[in-house]
């Protein structure tokens, strides 16, 4: 059979357990949509995780949670998509260190994603906490990987990638891919809150695998047009964030619920009660499709110790193509 695909794409994620709502509208669709047209290789970033998280305990359960969700979404193995787990296939720590040798320290030090972290956790400034970004372009090299998708927040990294790229090839001969950006359409999803962004540190999130009674729950918490104080007061859904979950999730209604909200023909608790159930019904054949799957743990497992097989095979290629154009000597 010919592969009529485009070329690879390859993304990462790190563990971070039962997704939500900005997970999936941010990265899970996309990766479910690139399936179509990209031979597609989806990464758990265990070792990533390890640069920010001193509990280490949750990454085995996480990792599984996570998988489940990816699978449960659409993420296929069927498809020829590769899933697997970063410290599966060691060869990433081989690349990540022979890129280091080619990375300027000040490169690292001037992102902007690595002072958020020193400002974030200013106690942990850790070395691999600088190479993080060293550790990413070894991922998505070490796959020869054409496209990344990516959101805002990892643009700086894609282009630290492409600039890695550039110089080892330059040095060494034309052995890597310098990968091209695929900016994904819906990048930021607010959390409950409406006001930072969704994440699970901060508890303002709606898990997708969340059973209707909790996405109901979790929806009337959610903040919605400040000024509109009263339910005669006419709203302003071009500020509201559930007005705009509105638009994915009840997209043939949005019209009538954008007229409604402005006119106060509907009032907020009356929007947040349509919005959980148009959520919970989106979500019913994905809550269906992980009960089945979970029923048997080992399929995950399965799926990911195959994908590790499936991308050793890639990644003990590129290392040897590699580690033979800068000369280190071979083993007899
Ligand atoms: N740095 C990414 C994040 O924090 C995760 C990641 C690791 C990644 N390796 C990658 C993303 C390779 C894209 C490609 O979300």
């Amino acid at each position: 059979m010919t592969n009529t695909k485009k070329g690879r794409v390859f993304s990462g994620a790190r563990p971070t357990g039962r997704q939500h709502l900005g997970n999936y509208l941010g990265a899970i669709r996309n990766y479910v949509a690139l399936q179509d047209d990209y031979d597609c290789v989806y990464c758990v970033v265990d070792l990533h995780a390890l640069t920010t998280l001193e509990d280490t305990d949750k990454l085995r359960g996480w990792t599984y949670e996570m998988t489940l969700d990816w699978l449960a979404a659409g993420m296929n193995p069927d498809l020829g998509t590769i899933i697997f787990v970063q410290s599966h296939v060691p060869q990433v720590t081989e690349l990540h260190l022979l890129l280091s040798m080619a990375t300027p320290l000040g490169w690292l030090t001037r992102l902007p994603t690595f002072k958020d972290k020193v400002r974030q956790q200013p106690d942990n400034v850790n070395y691999g906490l600088v190479g993080y970004p060293v550790l990413m372009a070894a991922d998505i090299a070490l796959y020869k990987a054409d496209v990344v998708p990516v959101g805002v927040d990892q643009a700086p990294h894609l282009e630290f990638t492409r600039e890695i790229v550039r110089r080892f090839n330059h040095h060494f001969g034309e052995v890597l891919i310098e990968p091209q950006a695929k900016h994904t359409e819906f990048t930021k999803v607010l959390g409950i809150d409406g006001e930072q962004k969704m994440s699970k540190s901060l508890d303002n999130h709606i898990e997708i695998a969340a059973s209707p009674e909790e996405i109901e729950q979790r929806v009337m918490q959610m903040k919605t047009d400040p000024a509109r104080k009263f339910r005669s007061d006419p709203g302003h859904p071009e500020v509201c964030n559930l007005f705009s979950l509105h638009s994915f999730f009840s997209a043939d209604q949005v019209a009538q619920i954008e007229q409604d909200c402005r006119g106060a023909g509907i009032g907020c608790v009356q929007c947040k009660r349509l919005f959980a159930q148009n959520l919970s019904a989106h979500f019913a054949p994905f809550r269906e499709r992980r009960a089945e799957l979970a029923k048997d743990p080992d399929v995950v497992w399965d799926v990911l110790a195959e994908g590790a097989r499936r991308a050793s095979v890639i990644a003990s290629e590129v290392i040897s193509e590699v580690k033979d154009a800068i000369g280190l000597p071979k083993p007899r």
